[in-house]
């Protein structure tokens, strides 16, 4: 069946007007995360019906399970880098400007003002209003976001160093990261070569792999959450649908274009589903634009649950290979979910030659570096307007007193940990 025009297709969050609206309904504006209706069965068991091969067949064989694999490490034993009432208070930042807009709030560049000169002083504070994310029943999304990302550290995850909350809000300050989103670069280049992919892809593989080991799965690969540092190595950000799962979870949440068959099926989701993710973002880099792509949700579903995925035929035939393998709708032989775990993809024929070991040291030379001339240095993000000051109380003085507040505030008692 024909796919008809390819064009790739624009992030509600990057369109010309800038930022994007507060909307999580996903049926009318693809390309953008947030917990995802179920699609109507209707559609979809016509989709099925059309497919050659029914997904159902492959779904039934699934239903033999292997009982789950416990983590090989536990995040309780990790170290927590976030002090609930460290020395850091929300008055001692000054907002510089807006790096990004959300689901559920902003993500500000702030200046520590009690800073020494020339040291470390700028970072990304990630802002979202209590009342909308109770609103929208993030409430547990967001502590996990916090409890997760309070623990891990990897040189391709972003930082998070504190946690504040104020009346309005609920705050974390992370490392500022300048280079940009992956997304911006690949609109920008059209589509990356193979090499470029790999890198990228390459420092994917290690840091879900990493997440994945404490069974951590991440569901929300897409460019926009790959931002590059100033060295061009790619943080993931946005920990808003991470969640510690010992093997399945049913929550509809993450990108449609992103979404694999057995989320949209409501079957029951795990690590495999992020491995399914990075084919999505292999395809997306090297060829400009998603593999499964419409003008709505509920269309993206039916292509992805159809499976019918257009080749370019300038497209290598291991890159299709390491694709298809990412790619298959049965999860026992996805890659990276088989037997052999992620080991599979880190011995892949298509990642040949390249050095892990130096990848996550970051010895090697990264394919972009951003250019930028001050650890202020916005060029790489679109120029969204200054936030109003008094949606961020906290940040500009003191509310007293802080403490009692929340102790008799039915919002900010469902954020104890901030
Ligand atoms: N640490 C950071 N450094 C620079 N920009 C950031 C940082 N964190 C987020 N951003 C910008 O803000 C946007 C939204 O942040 P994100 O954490 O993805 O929020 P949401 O959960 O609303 O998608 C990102 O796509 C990025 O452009
Ligand atoms: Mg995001």
């Amino acid at each position: 069946m024909s796919e008809g025009p390819i064009t790739p297709p624009m992030s509600p969050g990057h369109s010309e007007e800038g930022c994007m609206e507060d909307s999580i309904t996903v049926d009318s504006e693809p390309r953008f995360s947030g917990p995802t209706q179920p699609p109507m069965a209707s559609n979809l068991g016509q989709a099925q019906q059309e497919g050659k091969q029914t997904l159902n067949e492959e779904m039934d064989a699934l239903k033999v399970t292997t009982p789950p694999k416990p983590p090989l490490r536990l995040l309780e034993d990790e170290q927590v880098h976030v002090e609930k009432s460290g020395s850091l208070r929300l008055k001692d930042f000054e907002i510089k400007g807006t790096l990004g807009t959300g689901t559920f709030g902003r993500v500000l560049l702030v200046r520590l003002k009690t800073a020494a000169p020339a040291t470390h002083n700028y970072f990304a504070m990630k802002v979202l209003r209590k009342t909308e994310i109770v609103r929208l029943r993030q409430v547990e999304h967001v502590n996990a976001e916090r409890y997760i990302m309070s623990r891990v550290r990897h040189p391709f995850v972003v930082d998070l160093y504190a946690t504040f909350q104020d009346s309005l809000n609920i705050y974390m300050l992370l490392s500022y990261v300048p280079g940009g989103e992956l997304f911006t670069h690949l609109r920008r280049a059209q589509r990356f070569t193979p090499d470029v992919t790999r890198f990228y892809l390459a420092t994917i593989i290690l840091a879900l792999k990493y997440l994945h080991s404490f069974n951590i799965i991440y569901r929300d690969l897409k460019p926009e959450n790959l931002l590059l540092d100033s060295r061009g190595y790619l943080r993931l950000i946005d920990f808003g649908f991470a969640k510690i799962v010992d093997d399945r979870t049913w929550t509809l949440c993450g990108t449609p274009e992103y979404l694999a068959p057995e989320i949209i099926q409501s079957d029951g989701h795990g690590k495999a589903a992020d491995w399914w993710a990075c084919g999505i973002l292999c395809y997306e880099m090297l060829v400009g634009y998603p593999p499964f792509f419409d003008e709505t949700a509920y269309g993206i579903y039916e292509k992805i649950l159809r499976g019918y995925i257009n080749w370019p035929k300038d497209m290598g035939r291991s890159s299709r290979d390491l694709i298809r393998e990412f790619l298959h709708p049965d999860r026992s032989k996805r890659l990276g979910n088989m037997i052999g775990g992620p080991q599979d993809i880190l011995d892949h024929p298509w990642f040949r030659g390249v050095d892990w070991d130096a990848l996550e040291r970051c010895e090697i030379r990264a394919p972009i570096i951003p250019h930028t001339t001050s650890n202020d240095d916005t060029r790489h993000f679109l120029h969204l307007p200054f936030p109003p000051v008094e949606e961020m109380p906290g940040l500009v003085k003191e509310e007293q007193p802080l403490p009692l507040q929340q102790r008799f505030d039915p919002i900010a008692y469902q954020f104890l940990e901030f």
